[in-house]
């Protein structure tokens, strides 16, 4: 970002056109910076391997990719996760019954809270963080209930050289205290509160493109560095990153589906609904163990 505060580098260099048309599908990007709508693509059947390598390359290109009008039994909605690899189980949450990588994402008038308030990349307390998560939404409001993707690529590419060479080889402390969370579903808690050491800054394995990897929703604290300094880079890095210009929102209806790739987006679930019921499961995807820019 300029001092005039235009996106400039490469978030400016990747936004816009895609480098190749798809020859499958329809991609319609939500923003230049991140999310695209896919389209002429059926995902209650099982994928060609041309499919799959479009469905790839738009996640790769837009970071978050959806799907309207879909009609997906769970083995469909588990077998298209585990095209990208094996499935991540949640450490804590409820999942269906029968499938144990598929998790419950519901609110209604009774619910004390919803899942993924606050800005996250989901579960980036395991050392071996998800990949990315693949939400299905069956029962929604007719208004509210947005969810809200930002580009860590473009939070990272927009600061200053000088921020840059300072948190380049910094790591972080992601700590998941579940205790209570899911006690709504019935959630006795677990003895669990799993935590990592990740890079402040990541190198993304497909992309090659250096992101952010911080989250207010599991880290604690950079590593080696005074607590008020620990807590004042961060809550710099996080009022940095909610800037709308690295943002995409999508308008939830029935049957669509999300799948934002974890390791260079965090989102924000959008509980303005109450007391109507919003409803889905969510499957996610094992990642690998972050690398830091420092380590390339
Ligand atoms: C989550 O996976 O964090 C929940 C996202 C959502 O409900 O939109």
């Amino acid at each position: 970002m300029d001092t005039a505060g235009r996106l400039q580098g490469p978030t400016y260099k990747h936004a816009g056109t895609n480098a190749a048309p798809y020859e499958l599908m329809t991609v319609r990007k939500l923003t230049p910076v991140i999310g695209a709508e896919i389209g002429n693509i059926d995902l209650s059947q099982p994928l060609t391997d041309a499919q799959f390598a479009e469905v790839s390359r738009a996640l790769a290109e837009n970071q978050v990719i959806f799907f309207r009008d879909q009609h997906l039994t769970m083995d469909r909605h588990d077998a298209f996760g585990r095209l990208f690899g094996e499935l991540h189980e949640h450490p804590a949450a409820p999942s269906a019954p029968g499938h144990p990588g598929m998790m419950l994402i519901h609110a209604d008038k009774d619910s004390p809270r919803a899942d993924g308030e606050g800005w996250h990349s989901d579960v980036s307390c395991d050392p071996v963080p998800p990949l990315g998560s693949i939400l299905y939404i069956r029962t929604c409001p007719d208004l509210g209930g947005d969810t809200l993707f930002a580009s860590m690529y473009a939070a990272y590419e927009t600061l200053s050289d000088r921020m840059k060479t300072y948190l380049e080889g910094l790591t972080a402390l992601h700590v998941g205290d579940y205790r209570g969370v899911y006690a709504h579903h019935g959630v006795k808690d677990k003895d669990t509160s799993p935590s990592a050491v990740h890079p402040v800054v990541r190198v993304h394995p497909m992309t090659g493109r250096k992101c952010l990897y911080v989250n207010k929703g599991f880290t604690r604290r950079i590593v080696g560095l005074p607590r008020d300094e620990s807590e004042g880079v961060l809550r710099f890095l996080y009022d940095h990153m909610a800037n709308p210009l690295f943002q995409c929102r999508f308008q939830w209806r029935e049957n669509s589906i999300a799948f934002w790739d974890n390791r260079c987006v965090q989102h924000r679930a959008m509980w303005d609904y109450w007391p109507n019921t919003r409803s889905g499961y969510r499957v996610t995807v094992r990642g690998e163990v972050p690398i830091g820019a420092s380590q390339v």
